[in-house]
């Protein structure tokens, strides 16, 4: 077996592949009438309504892909979206399952090795989340370029190993996050890069969380993408995450935050989402790490 480094600084981490019963599912989905993708998308708590903008779409329940769980979570409409952004085919996930739902981590991958499995070459990973910064406000975008696991699980540990071994990971695309941002910034939507600490959830955090995320190097929280950002990069595909901040945690004027109001702020950040997809998509080429 054969181990690669992630970027010089971090662990070693075994490469993989999507699991064959995603590769199956994939299969199955292309026979029913979905279609193969370049671009992956999973669109997080309130930014579902993105994939109503792509063109020729085709929809299926992910109950139906006999390969994802369904979420219960608010804003999770739990369906794969296949359609074309100016011409590209891309594939978009509304929803995805958290472990406070009670999946264990090899579901919570799974949403990303069945794009991969379609055919991805880049993905692009949105969520929402609590803004750590005094200066952040609701609606504005961080585009993730670090994360901090305070989960710690062996997320990518159900993926198939690969022989060959030789993609290359890092956990965020340099060159994407800096397309994403210059996407963003023409949009006129606020942004900014950041790290994303990963708690599991699923109540929000106390005002102390808040202070000690802030201390140990966070500028925002949220309780979902980490796996599937760790399964994504075993499988060497390239990826960006945008998350929105839906909430600022200002430790000392306390707030009350509830997923309603999370979705609803999610949604009033869809033109900066929407940009970055623009973005990636416009981007020529091959990825510097075609798995
Ligand atoms: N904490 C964790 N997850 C979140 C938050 C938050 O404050 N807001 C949106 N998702």
């Amino acid at each position: 077996m054969r181990y690669e480094t992630n970027g010089g600084d971090r662990p070693a981490m075994r490469a993989g592949s999507p699991r064959t019963a995603a590769v199956e599912a994939a299969a199955r989905i292309v026979a029913a009438g979905g279609r193969r993708a370049a671009v992956g998308v999973v669109l997080g708590t309130g930014l579902g309504g993105l994939a109503d903008r792509l063109e020729d779409r085709w929809v299926m329940p992910a109950a139906d892909t006999g390969w994802l769980a369904t979420s219960m979570a608010t804003g999770h409409a739990g369906r794969i979206v296949f359609g074309t952004l100016s011409g590209v085919p891309v594939a978009m996930l509304q929803g995805r399952v958290h472990g406070y739902e009670g999946f264990p981590p090899e579901t919570l991958t799974r949403g990303v090795e069945l794009l991969v499995a379609l055919g991805v070459r880049r993905l692009l990973l949105t969520n929402a989340s609590g803004g750590l910064r005094p200066d952040m406000v609701s609606g504005e975008l961080v585009v993730v370029t670090e994360h901090i696991d305070l989960v710690r699980r062996p997320w990518g540990q159900a993926l198939e190993p690969r022989a060959d071994g030789t993609s290359c990971v890092t956990f965020y695309d340099s060159a994407l996050a800096e397309t994403a941002i210059g996407a963003v910034r023409r949009a006129n939507v606020a942004a900014r890069k950041g790290t994303y600490a990963f708690l599991s959830g699923p109540s929000y955090e106390t005002r102390a969380e808040y202070r000690m995320l802030r201390r140990i190097g966070a500028d925002v929280v949220g309780m979902s993408t980490v796996p599937e950002v760790v399964a994504a990069a075993r499988m060497g595909v390239p990826l960006v995450a945008c998350s929105v901040v839906t909430n600022v945690a200002r430790p000392d004027a306390p707030d009350k935050t509830d997923a309603e109001d999370v979705c609803r702020m999610a949604a009033t950040a869809a033109e900066g989402v929407w940009a970055i997809l623009g973005a990636v998509v416009a981007q020529g080429g091959n990825p510097p790490c075609a798995s």
